[in-house]
């Protein structure tokens, strides 16, 4: 708009105190009375109250502010004064204004101040996204991602991606997505990158990777998407208590940056901090026959061998502050590639952590199996073809040696973080089994 004065974010505006400068935004709200009017703008980094009086400015462009219509895009100059009522401790007094779209009154931005549906919500997340509480999330959500990278790539791990289209099931053949490839070919979207990643932990020593997964999951719980996020470590030479040290320090790591950097989003978002700041090292361990033995006393219908519903997560987390870690679960609920107890074959040495307050399993993971003959047999036990494994057996054959990694859905440790009731509002435009739009 003007060459000497310069464009800066509202989250800088501190810096700026005093200053002449211009903001490039969107009308958040409006208050107005008589010869005085407040827009609130928002830049995407912040929200400044402004303020626009009628005597000091050009009469159209005051009257143009005035009746201006949410969500229109400016572009507005001022001078930046600390004002300490206002939220961000600054405000801006009005010297000019450019608009650029103004949001016809026939056609209003639809999501207003007042209360809408989730439904409603949803339907509009592309500009739900607008919003000061999906803004703080996906901010933590940044956060999250960018200290989950932060302590791999600190920590000897080489990011290696896995490809998407898969020709074979890693977690089960019941939530596989099947997509028509070329020429009548079957391939499935990934449900993980963990086989790809024992390749290049062998190759490479500790690896990770970082992208979407996909499950066909039939269930409609506030734990799951169709389609999330999963940072997946590999550690050669490493077995079951390797993972469980890595990911402590993993989730005590990640939740310390959030803590960190994040206070004002976990502010907006109403989260209990306290809550956040219990989580220290070491999580409470427990086994799997200790956790059913637990879940009986607290009522639950588990019985030995069955697999945990969402419901007996919550119970088990309830007993402790931080996450809890349950391992040696029975083999029968658990994938193919779970390495064996050697003293007791019936379970096998995966654990699963458990976060507090009734977030569920954030990380699940274990030992591999590493020899050769127990993996063919576990493939026919569960039915999956040889053929679609011949590379990884090869793992088995060429310098096999135990080795153990995790994975940590994204979405469900954010959900966490922010305290929210539902992993929906973690994720931009989030997949789930009636939901594919936006
Ligand atoms: O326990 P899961 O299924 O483990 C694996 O996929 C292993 N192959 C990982 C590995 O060892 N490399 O999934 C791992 C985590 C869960 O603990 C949970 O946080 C998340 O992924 N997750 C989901 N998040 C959202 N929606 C779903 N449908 C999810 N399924 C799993
Ligand atoms: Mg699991």
């Amino acid at each position: 708009m003007s060459e000497s004065v310069p464009r800066i974010s509202i989250r800088d505006a501190a810096a700026h105190a005093g200053a002449t400068v211009e903001i490039a935004g969107w009308l958040y709200n409006l208050r107005r009375s008589g010869k005085i009017c407040f827009p609130l703008l928002r830049d995407g980094t912040g929200i400044i109250q402004c303020v626009a009086v009628k005597n000091q400015l050009d009469e159209a462009l005051f009257e143009a502010l005035k009746d201006l219509t949410q969500e229109s895009s400016l572009i507005v100059r001022g001078r930046i004064r600390a004002e300490h009522r206002a939220p961000g401790g600054y405000e801006l007094d009005v010297e000019g204004a450019e608009i650029l779209q103004r949001v016809p009154e026939s056609d209003p931005y639809p999501i207003t101040p007042k209360e809408h549906g989730v439904d409603f919500l949803m339907d509009h997340r592309h500009l739900w996204l607008r919003s000061r509480r999906q803004h703080a999330i996906l901010g933590v959500r940044h956060e999250v991602i960018r200290a989950i990278r932060d302590y791999f790539d600190s920590n000897g791990f080489t990011l290696v991606d896995t490809p998407i289209f898969t020709p074979a099931a890693c977690e089960g053949t019941t939530t596989l997505f099947e997509v028509d490839y070329f020429e009548g070919e079957k391939v499935y979207l990934t449900q993980s990158g963990q086989l790809y990643n024992e390749a290049n932990a062998m190759a490479f020593g500790k690896v990770y990777c970082f992208g979407p997964t996909f499950r066909a999951e039939k269930s409609k719980t506030r734990r799951h998407l169709t389609e999330f996020w999963m940072v997946e470590p590999e550690m050669a030479y490493a077995n079951l208590e390797d993972v469980k040290r890595v990911a402590e320090e993993l989730i005590v790591f990640v939740t310390g940056r959030v803590l960190e950097r994040r206070r004002t989003e976990l502010t907006e978002l109403e989260r209990d901090i306290s809550k956040l700041e219990a989580i220290r090292a070491p999580f409470p361990r427990i086994s799997y026959d200790e956790a059913v033995e637990r879940l009986k006393q607290k009522g639950s219908e588990i019985t030995w061998g069955g697999d945990f519903g969402g419901a007996d997560e919550t119970l088990l987390s309830e007993d402790y502050d931080r996450p809890v870690m349950v391992d040696r679960y029975p083999a029968q609920v658990k994938a193919f590639y779970f390495q064996p107890d050697a003293q007791r074959p019936e379970v096998v040495l995966g654990v699963d952590v458990l976060a507090p307050e009734g977030y569920g399993e954030i990380v699940g993971g274990g030992q591999r199996i590493h020899d050769l003959d127990l993996l063919l047999r576990r493939l026919e036990e569960h039915k999956l073809p040889r053929e679609a494994f011949e590379w990884y057996l090869d793992l088995r054959k060429y310098g096999s040696v135990p080795h153990a990694g995790f994975g940590m859905g994204v979405e469900r440790f954010v959900a966490w973080m922010c305290g929210l009731e539902h992993i929906r509002e973690t994720i931009a435009y989030p997949r789930m089994i009636y939901r594919t739009r936006p």
